[in-house]
């Protein structure tokens, strides 16, 4: 969808290192990597080109994830499989032609893993109630507007907390496109706004969290003074800010799990091989199970 998205962009590398493993004498795999610049219709005639120029399978991060219709037209024409991966379509659209197929991850789960590392994190040190009143003053950063994965974040993550005997109180909800710049624009204006006050801070990725955490750098605050952070993703800059202490926390989004299965599907497709093996829900859904990080076990991740 975009050539600026590190989590992406790292997920991508993982893509192409795994298809790279799988090559035999018979076979070797090529990958072209397009941006669809953050553009729909762009997206469209990117595909249409790719199988113009003869690829054999499609692997897409839609831009807009209520629009495949046109991608899908035209793969199915040309008889080529898609694996939509990261942005979700609706269950719907895959079910149009069997040779439509997802990989991701069950967004609700990284939504529910934040709010327990924010709620047990919060119990343990009182010291996060800054004012004392009882409540966590805090502030939600969303990724994007009608992503399946920052609707279900923002809500699961709150939901969480408070279902765990946490009080809460929002300050502030800010769209930044899960860009770590904007983030650090939106919680700049806030920090201006809202001074010590903020307790907490949830953010749909780890780009945003990371994006905070310079904002109250440049704001020359100590740490005993700044809102404990929490992201998700897992990319090394964050699990790097959690071991210092700068971030709280992280969810592991399984980039190596959903690359290795984007890898396989599309040699098996290209195959025409047997699937039956992998587990896909629905014979459509593959879903990657994420994973709490924290300072307890930020070690392991790091040795990845
Ligand atoms: C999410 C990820 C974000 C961003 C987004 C793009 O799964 O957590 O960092 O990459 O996908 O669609
Ligand atoms: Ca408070």
């Amino acid at each position: 969808y975009t050539a600026d998205d590190p989590f992406i962009n790292a997920m991508i590398e993982k893509v192409k290192s795994q298809l790279k493993t799988m090559e035999t004498t018979d076979m070797n795999v090529i990958v072209s990597v397009r941006s669809g610049d953050n553009d729909q219709r762009e997206q469209d005639e990117i595909v249409d080109e790719m199988i113009d120029a003869g690829c054999d399978v499609l692997c897409v991060n839609l831009v807009d994830r209520t629009a495949p219709a046109n991608i899908i037209k035209s793969a199915r024409q040309s008889d080529i499989p898609v694996i939509f991966f990261n942005r979700e379509p609706v269950r719907d659209d895959l079910m149009q032609w069997e040779k439509l197929y997802y990989v991701g991850c069950d967004a609700k789960e990284s939504g529910d893993m934040q709010g327990e590392i924010a709620a047990n994190y919060i119990k343990k040190h009182s010291e996060v109630d800054r004012n004392g009143d009882g409540k966590i003053q805090y502030v939600l950063l969303e990724g994007e507007a009608g992503h399946q994965d920052a609707i279900s974040r923002t809500d699961c993550s709150v939901k969480t907390i408070m279902d765990k005997g946490v009080d809460l109180e929002k300050l502030s909800y800010q769209f930044a496109d899960w860009n770590r710049a904007q983030a650090e624009n939106r919680v700049s204006q806030l920090i201006d706004q809202y001074g010590s006050e903020i307790e907490l801070i949830l953010s749909n990725n780890d780009e945003m969290a990371l994006g905070a955490v310079e904002a109250y750098k440049n704001a020359s605050y100590r740490q005993t003074e700044r809102p404990i952070i929490f992201g998700i993703d897992g990319l090394t800059d964050a699990l790097e800010a959690v071991e210092h202490g700068t971030m709280q926390g992280t969810v592991y989004n399984d980039k190596e799990d959903q690359a290795r299965m984007i890898a396989l599907l599309t040699v098996a497709l290209f195959q025409g091989s047997d699937i039956e093996g992998y587990g896909l829900e629905d014979d459509i859904y593959y879903m990657s199970q994420y994973r709490k990080v924290d300072a307890d076990n930020v070690d392991t991740f790091l040795g990845k």
